[in-house]
């Protein structure tokens, strides 16, 4: 299949339905995209100090050129950013501009970037329109399809936010030739979770365009990023509030948030710590029978072949307790664990005796 020419897939949420466009050097078609989309006449554009140097004139120039009226704030990189306050700035930055119900955002860059701005998008004047343009992996592949969207508060992560779809996606996977290289295992990371719990010929896709996708051959990357991304689409469609299946997307996630709360989200990216989780997922899988052992050694040997690390850090089985039982997906003293069925297939199985899984990962007393 020629997918050079870039191609689309939509989200089907019936009237918040849009589509996800995907492509190498593509950011010329936003002006196109969004008369499509019937957006109007006046763009603010929201990245941050990394991103922005490296794309950020480019779409001014080319919305600009199609007859767009642009203006971009640049906020400060990092997670430690993504909080109310830093809303606070880019509405203040919209009032100070004029904006009105009809101007969009455009949230260029990493998943920070497009949760808050979303977010923004999602509040302002009670919702103005807003598109992604992700400029990560895990942007491309997970954060910027589906709608949600929010920021952290100092008692936890996310627990600020508000369901609001994009108009459309732009995936332009020559942005991530610059992404650091930790940052695109990271995502890697979330990709292979695609194939492990909902797509097991994906998942031989990825193991045997194992080198194509560590050297960030495009043509693979297109391949890979609307595979995740239908995927996504698959699960949001049939759940787009999360009261159900949508939680297949947690795979790996459980034991990964309790990696980076102990940690305090400094050593590890959240990728890496998912990377641990998955391991850790598959043995409890091979525990209850969901999968083979050869099949949870298949999933730790690409993981290990990436470079990325499969061992929890050693934190004390009371830690581990302690940080799962913080995470917010406990429910009425149940924690619902994804496991693998096989390699691409998954179930929801309700967890009373954490201690009994922690054994299985091997984190001791
Ligand atoms: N809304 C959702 O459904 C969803 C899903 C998963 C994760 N998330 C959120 O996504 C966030 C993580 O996203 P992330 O991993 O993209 O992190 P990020 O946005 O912090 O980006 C990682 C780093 O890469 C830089 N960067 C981004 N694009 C670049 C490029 N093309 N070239 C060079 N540098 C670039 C960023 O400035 C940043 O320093 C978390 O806040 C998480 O909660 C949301
Ligand atoms: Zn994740």
């Amino acid at each position: 299949m020629d997918t050079t020419a870039g191609s689309v897939i939509t989200v089907g949420l019936g009237g918040r339905s849009y589509p996800i466009h995907f492509g190498v050097d593509i950011l010329g078609n936003l002006p196109r995209l969004a008369r499509e989309a019937g957006l109007g006449g006046r763009a603010v554009i929201v990245t941050n100090e990394t991103v922005g140097p490296l794309y950020c004139s480019a779409v001014v120039e080319v919305l600009e050129q199609g007859g767009i009226r642009t203006a971009s704030l640049l906020l400060p990189d990092g997670e430690e950013h993504k909080h109310l306050g830093t809303i606070q700035r880019i509405i203040d930055f919209l009032l100070e501009q004029g904006a009105d119900r009809r101007t969009w955002l455009v949230a260029l860059g990493g998943g920070v970037i497009g949760d808050m701005v979303g977010f923004a998008a999602a509040v302002f004047l009670r919702g103005v329109p807003f598109v992604q343009v992700p400029t990560t992996l895990l942007a491309q592949v997970d954060s910027s399809v589906g709608g949600k969207t929010g920021v952290n508060h100092p008692s936890g992560k996310n627990l600020i936010g508000a369901f609001h779809q994009p108009r459309f996606v732009l995936v332009d996977v020559a942005t991530l030739m610059t992404l650091p290289e930790r940052e695109y295992l990271g995502g890697f990371a979330e990709v292979l979770k695609y194939g492990i719990v909902l797509d097991g010929t994906f998942f031989d896709y990825i193991e045997e365009h194992q080198r194509q996708i560590l050297d960030r051959d495009r043509e693979t990357l297109l391949q890979l990023t609307r595979r995740c991304c239908e995927l996504k689409a698959m699960v949001v469609e049939r759940d787009e509030r999360e009261e159900g299946m949508r939680a297949v997307l947690n795979y790996g996630h459980t034991l990964g948030h309790a990696v980076e709360a102990l940690t305090a989200y400094r050593s590890y990216t959240h990728g890496e710590a998912v990377a641990m989780g998955m391991v850790a997922a598959t043995r409890v899988s091979a525990h209850f029978g969901c999968c083979s052992t050869a099949e949870a050694e298949r999933v730790r040997r690409i993981i290990v072949a990436s470079g990325l690390a499969d061992r929890l850090p050693p934190f004390s089985r009371d830690e581990y307790r302690r940080a799962i039982l913080k995470d917010k997906k406990m429910k009425e003293g149940a924690l619902t664990l994804v496991l693998n069925e096989g390699i691409g297939g998954f179930r929801l199985q309700p967890v009373t005796d954490i201690d009994a899984i922690l054994d299985v990962c091997g984190i001791g007393g």
